[in-house]
Parts: structure tokens; sequence; C-alpha cells
């Protein structure tokens, strides 16, 4: 479908004004038909009292105890995701990057795209576009992320590290990883051996990738942070644990990478 004849369907788009209202966290559909009939909602600045009144949400203003609803139906947020929380929806032991979310947010069913370790750092990316995520995670794609770690090791991570990333390495299980961008910041002797700072450029996702690429050069990862995602940057002045939505730019650097690598 081109642009323009999308954008007029969501247009069109209609839906009932308490389901707008619950999608948008205003509350359950029952409490919302009280608070319609109590005369808390307006549509076009006009009092309504049929809470199944069909809405074009993106041509009429709806307003909740005088506040304007701000609809949306797909959400982009940026999590600097701190340690300690998993990348899943649910979990029955540990809290997840979901739990980090404002309601608000969260009846919107986002969801991680990708996954970050438990103790790992950085971007996470939560979308409910289902599409846009399985683009930036097809294995085809080979959408590159970038990631600072610090590595200790008997040695410094050096040039033999760098040759041998860029040419694949063979994991515990055998596999060989596609080529690897290692950048090394800094290296410092300490009492537990040598520490380097490092960056990484991975163009795939498997189970605890960067940890056992550096195994595998019999270095160990002791702290690790994505700093990005294809085209997306982690927004460094977002506090840890803190997230925010995609600005206009980012969605679209993302839809644009996603139309180059199609
Ligand atoms: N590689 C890892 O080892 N862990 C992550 O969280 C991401 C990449």
């Amino acid at each position: 479908m081109g642009k323009a004849s999308k954008e007029k369907t969501l247009a069109d788009k209609r839906l009932r004004l308490d389901k707008l209202l619950s999608n948008m966290g205003y509350g359950t559909r029952s409490e919302i038909k009280k608070a319609v009939k109590q005369g808390s909602v307006t549509v076009d600045g006009r009092v309504v009292k049929d809470s199944g009144l069909q809405i074009k949400p993106k041509e009429q203003q709806v307003a909740f105890n005088g506040e304007q609803v701000i609809y949306r139906d797909v959400i982009y947020l940026m999590l600097h995701k701190p340690p300690g929380v998993v990348s899943a929806t649910e979990d029955s032991r540990d809290q997840t990057v979901i739990d980090l979310l404002d309601t608000n947010d969260q009846v919107l069913q986002p969801f991680p795209v990708g996954r970050l370790d438990k103790d790992t750092e950085g971007l996470l990316l939560l979308t409910n576009d289902g599409q846009l995520a399985h683009d930036l995670l097809s294995p085809r794609k080979h959408v590159s992320k970038t990631y600072f770690a610090r590595v200790l090791g008997e040695e410094a991570v050096g040039q033999a590290d760098r040759d041998q990333f860029a040419s694949g390495v063979e994991l515990d299980d055998g596999y060989v990883t596609m080529p690897a961008r290692l950048e090394i910041e800094q290296t410092e002797r300490t009492d537990e051996g040598w520490l380097s700072l490092i960056q990484i450029t991975i163009q795939e996702g498997k189970f605890h990738q960067i940890k056992r690429m550096f195994q595998a050069v019999g270095k160990q990862v002791i702290y690790l942070k994505r700093l990005s995602m294809g085209p997306l940057h982690l927004d460094e002045t977002l506090p840890i644990g803190e997230y925010r939505e995609l600005t206009e730019d980012e969605i679209e650097l993302l839809r644009s990478h996603r139309a180059e690598n199609a």
C-alpha cells in the first residue's frame, strides 16, 4: 500500500470510544462506561454519554476530565536497561523490562526487540510494531549492534583478538561467528590481570554471544553495555533504568534502514 493511501486508511480508522480510552490506559471498559455516563468525556468539545460511540481517533478530539487524550496505537520506546532485569514480557522470578514502564505505556503491549542478558546494560528498543521488530531481528538482515565491554584476561585484548574476531570465532558449540569489529580503547594491568576497555560490533545475536566470543579467546567479559542497534544510538542523557519515546527522526531512521536492507 502506498504511503498516502495508508495514511488515509489510518485517518478513516474508527474505534469505539470505550476501547480507545481503555487502550490509552484510562481504565477498564466498565470504569470508562461509568465515567462517560457521568459526563467526564467530551468528543470535539461536546459531552457524550454513549461509550459505544464510533470515533475517528486521528481526526476527532477526545478529552477525559478536560485533558486531551493523545491517541497512539504504535509505540517505540528507548530504554536504558539497568542490570538485574530480564528482557522478557513476563517472568515468574525476576523483574522484567516491562515492569519498568508506566501503565499508560504497558497497555499498548510493547515487547523488547531482542534480548540483553540480565546483567547487560544499555540500549533496548521496546515496541509493539511486530514487523519492525521482525526486520531488526531477522538473521538475514545482519543489523549491526555495538557494545562497550570491560574484559579481563591474563593478557590484554590485542591485535590477535582483533584479527580473530574479524575472521570469525568458533564458539563452545562449534558455531563460527560472522566477522566482528573490535576496537581497543584502553588496556591496563590490575591485580586480577589485564583489564581491557573495548568496543565490539557484531551482526548477529547468538545467546551470550559476546561473552562466549571472549571466552573462546581465553578472556572474560565483566561488564557489557549496548551502545547502538542499526542506526539507533543510546541517548546517553537517559539515566539508567529510564526510558523515552523515540523521536520522529529516530523512527524514520529505523524505517529507512529497514528499507535499505529489505
Ligand atoms: N552478548 C552477550 O554476551 N550478552 C548480551 O547481553 C548481548 C550480547
